[in-house]
């Protein structure tokens, strides 16, 4: 039989499972809307993110390479060769995948919210580097990690650059960082990269970018929440908005409601008036030594924590202690 939604034409019916659904929906029905930041990376967002990456305003990647170029070698002899490298949010793998030539790792595990993306990714990967074992997990990662039994559980180095981390709070990052020491013997470890605290005009601009990268990137969740929750969100009735939280020490990213409107998904609606707002990420900043204290109350000890000059970055290496 051929229904309506194998065909070519946009499908109106919700495509995710019950759990995505009840989330998103739970999200949407709260008194302040939230949409949660995994789910800007559909196969668009993971693009639009690879495009901010690029962004002049946007200097956290630029600056994370640039302390992986000047300290590769120290990070290197931190860690050693053979690890297993877990990719947590690999996205395109380039991070990772620059590293191979100094990490030497025998087997390399991507694992990212964007399935079609990392696969995609990983199949260009595997051809440059035909002598590591590859393996790419489409999943969510940020409430539950398991591991297939065929990783390796020596040797684990848990790879979670790009202040991803930031989009938890800090107690969050802690119950996530505690399932990742979980997963650890205790030779394991984590690299992990964290965005600091620094003015606030150049916070702000990295989230608000000229070109309206940033813009269009938080909108597109909207038309993934529509495939994914059969929504029918008006994208075009929304704008993007980011600034800095100093009390909490966060970027925020919400979507402004232009006009008033009724949003209906199957099983649930929400009215929204002109001005409010859907929360869809949170990007904590942190001073170094609060991002060394993030991961030694959660059975990690750092061993060394490299920055830039200015200090607006920092990449930590620690090793999993304790039982
Ligand atoms: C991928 C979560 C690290 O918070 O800087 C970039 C996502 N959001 N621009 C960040 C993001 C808007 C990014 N992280």
């Amino acid at each position: 039989m051929l229904t309506h939604c194998q065909t070519e034409v946009p499908c109106p019916v919700a495509v995710a499972g019950a759990g995505v659904q009840a989330e998103l929906s739970a999200g949407l029905c709260a008194p302040q809307a939230t949409i949660s930041p995994k789910f800007l990376y559909d196969p668009l967002g993971s693009r639009l993110f690879e495009a901010i990456c690029e962004l002049p305003e946007y200097y956290p990647t630029r600056t994370e390479a640039a302390i992986f170029a000047r300290y590769g070698a120290d990070i290197a002899r931190a860690i050693g060769p053979g690890a297993t490298l877990i990719d947590l949010g690999a996205g395109n793998c380039a991070k990772a995948a620059s590293l191979f030539p100094l990490l030497h790792p025998d087997q390399y595990v991507a694992i990212d919210i964007s399935r079609d993306f990392l696969h995609e990714s990983l199949a260009r990967l595997r051809q440059r580097f035909p002598h590591i074992e590859m393996t790419a997990l489409g999943q969510d990662f940020s409430s539950r990690l398991d591991l297939p039994a065929d990783i390796s559980p020596a040797r684990r180095l848990f790879f979670y650059p790009g202040s991803s981390i930031g989009n938890f709070t800090p107690d969050e990052a802690r119950g996530f960082l505690r399932r990742v020491r979980a997963q650890c013997d205790p030779d394991g470890g984590v690299l992990i990269g964290i965005d600091l605290l620094k003015d606030e005009q150049t916070l702000a601009d990295a989230y608000d970018d000229a070109l309206g990268v940033t813009a269009a990137f938080n909108l597109n969740v909207l038309r993934h929440v529509n495939q994914l929750l059969g929504a029918d969100f008006d994208v075009r009735g929304w704008r993007h908005q980011a600034f800095f939280n100093r009390d909490e020490g966060r970027i925020e990213m919400h979507l402004q409601a232009m006009r008033d409107m009724l949003v209906r998904w199957p099983g649930g609606s929400r009215s929204f008036a002109r001005g409010d707002c859907i929360h869809t990420e949170n990007s904590y900043k942190y001073r170094k030594s609060a991002a060394i204290g993030l991961l030694e109350q959660s059975g990690f000890q750092a061993t060394n924590a490299w920055v830039d000059v200015d200090e607006w970055f920092a990449v930590i290496h620690a090793r999993a202690i304790g039982p």
